[in-house]
């Protein structure tokens, strides 16, 4: 495919808009956790770096244990360091950015500790004279919803002359029940278009592109559907293990950890209609009204849609790894599933009939996010099937990571005599890489500046996440109901149970090899 210019700032250029976002203080609850150094300081500096963030911007890092300003720096810039995107860190941002770091120290549930950071904030504001505020909850999730509490108490959620917004890390709620109370209680202390949830992979460059893809071009569409669509293949595929986050994924397994949230975020952006606009409510309504539509799986057959998995140990690029019972803090007989196989379908006019299925697993032989559209083939063969293979069909192929791009395979004649034709599937490609000169800004540092900016699509309405929930609890209630699975059933390093491909051949399909 043709090469384009290179391009060097893919948020600046890759943004709706170019505008700095107003002055404002980012305020991380959690901000000597992992995600706070993993992820956001890092995302920040970029944006520093990019000259993407505004002049009197500050963070403060709210945070239990006891700590000084410069302490909190230091350990902020030694996670900049081992965690950013680019490096080294440039020494003279680094500064500028440090300079409006601060640390607040309270307990999460300390009315005292609220009132003195409203204190913290007005000195600040009085320097940088920017009253916007933006809270980050970076928290395990059982505080968030004493955490908005808190700020409400102490006055901290509306201000009439600034804007106030919150974001809210995953995981939202447990299941359905859960996650309604916890919209109820946020929704309690701030307004709905206050509240950002952030589901990482829409801050991903090329889930983005799903949208551009299918609607900024005139050819795909007319045949998205049910008419030419054979069925569709969502895979989340992760060959690390839980790195250490052993109690969190007990509790989680992969039906909360990806699928229920990275997943069908990705489901519905394959699956939407056309928005009216492409402002923040017109996509969420699109969206949502796809998962609304998702038919709902019985508690009885629970099992009949969906192939649970546990790794077992193995071998990742031939390096051995144990498996997910031996991982630390696991239990020895844990039944958690660390792979889910799936298959649902989406009642409406464009989707009736056309099955989508889902993969996610961890310690697959390798990472790959892709959404694959698998076509019909055509109506009437011309070609006898050679080599003692059938002619394979149409697949569109939208690779989210590691190798960003899309291709379509089709068949083409091998070239040689009449007598002996021979088709062979070929690709036609797109890759990111070579059109662009791609280098992916991280998906945190877009969601942040989308934040700041005031931008609500790229984040989860309440409607759309219970709307998911409401499909996925269904399933983990009817998986409580039956027989515990005999795992560990797949081996480290492996695509998952054997019973997963037998839920594929038994619809007469098989999973993309990837
Ligand atoms: C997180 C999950 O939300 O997404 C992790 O909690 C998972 O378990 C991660 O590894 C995958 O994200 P990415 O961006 O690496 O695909």
């Amino acid at each position: 495919m043709t090469v384009q210019e290179p391009v060097d700032n893919p948020l600046r250029v890759g943004m709706r808009s170019q505008r700095t976002p107003e002055p404002n203080t980012l305020v991380i609850f959690g901000a000597t956790g992992d995600l706070t150094q993993r992820k956001l300081i890092p995302a920040l500096y970029n944006l520093a770096l990019e000259g993407l963030l505004p002049g009197g911007f500050s963070v403060v890092g709210f945070a239990r244990r006891s700590k000084t300003n410069e302490l909190f720096r230091s350990e902020m810039k030694s996670a900049a360091d081992q965690h950013s995107r680019t490096k080294p860190l440039q020494a003279s941002v680094w500064d500028g950015f440090a300079s409006n770091l601060h640390y607040h120290q309270s307990e999460f549930t300390d009315p005292e500790g609220f009132a003195a950071l409203a204190n913290a904030l007005a000195k600040i504001e009085s320097k940088t004279g920017a009253c916007n505020r933006l809270y980050y909850l970076a928290t395990p999730p059982s505080y968030y919803a004493e955490i908005a509490g808190r700020l409400s108490e102490a006055g901290l959620t509306r201000n009439d002359t600034a804007w106030t917004r919150i974001i809210v890390e995953k995981p939202f709620g447990r299941d359905l029940a859960s996650a309604a109370e916890l919209n109820r209680t946020l929704n309690s202390a701030f307004d709905e278009d206050q509240v950002y949830r952030i589901d990482h992979y829409l801050g991903k460059e090329t889930v983005q592109n799903i949208l551009v893809f299918r609607f900024a071009n005139g050819i795909f569409e007319p045949i998205w559907n049910r008419r030419y669509i054979d069925h569709v293949q969502i895979t989340v595929a992760e060959s690390i293990g839980v790195e250490g986050r052993g109690p969190y994924y007990e509790r989680a397994g992969v039906i909360r950890d990806i699928v229920q949230n990275h997943a069908m975020q990705l489901l519905s952006l394959a699956a939407m209609e056309p928005p009216a606009t492409f402002e923040p409510n017109a996509v969420r309504d699109e969206k949502v009204k796809v998962l609304r539509a998702v038919r709902p799986v019985a508690l009885e057959d629970a099992d009949r849609f969906t192939v649970r998995g546990q790794y077992g140990p193995g071998a990742i690029s031939g390096r051995k790894v144990p498996g997910y019972r031996e991982e630390e803090r696991v239990a020895a007989d844990s039944t958690t599933e660390t792979y889910l196989a799936l298959k649902l379908f989406i009642d409406n006019w464009r989707w009736a009939g056309v099955p989508f299925y889902i993969r996610s697993g961890k310690r697959l032989p390798k990472p790959v996010t892709e959404i694959a559209i698998v076509f019909r083939q055509p109506p009437l063969s011309l070609f006898p099937a050679t080599g003692g293979s059938s002619i394979e069909p149409n697949v569109l192929s939208m690779t989210i990571q590691p190798d960003e791009g899309i291709s379509l395979k089709f068949g083409s004649k091998v070239p040689g005599p009449q007598a002996a034709l021979r088709i062979r599937p070929v690709e036609m490609d797109f890759s990111y890489g070579t059109s662009f000169g791609f280098a992916a800004a991280d998906a945190y540092e877009r969601l942040l500046l989308e934040a700041m900016l005031g931008d609500s699509t790229l984040f989860a309405r309440r409607d759309e996440v219970e709307a998911a929930w409401a499909f996925i609890t269904p399933i983990i209630e009817g998986w409580a109901n039956s027989e515990p699975r005999r795992f560990p059933d797949y081996e480290a390093g492996t695509w998952g149970p054997d019973a997963a491909d037998e839920f594929m051949s038994s619809d007469g399909r098989k999973w993309r090899r990837l």
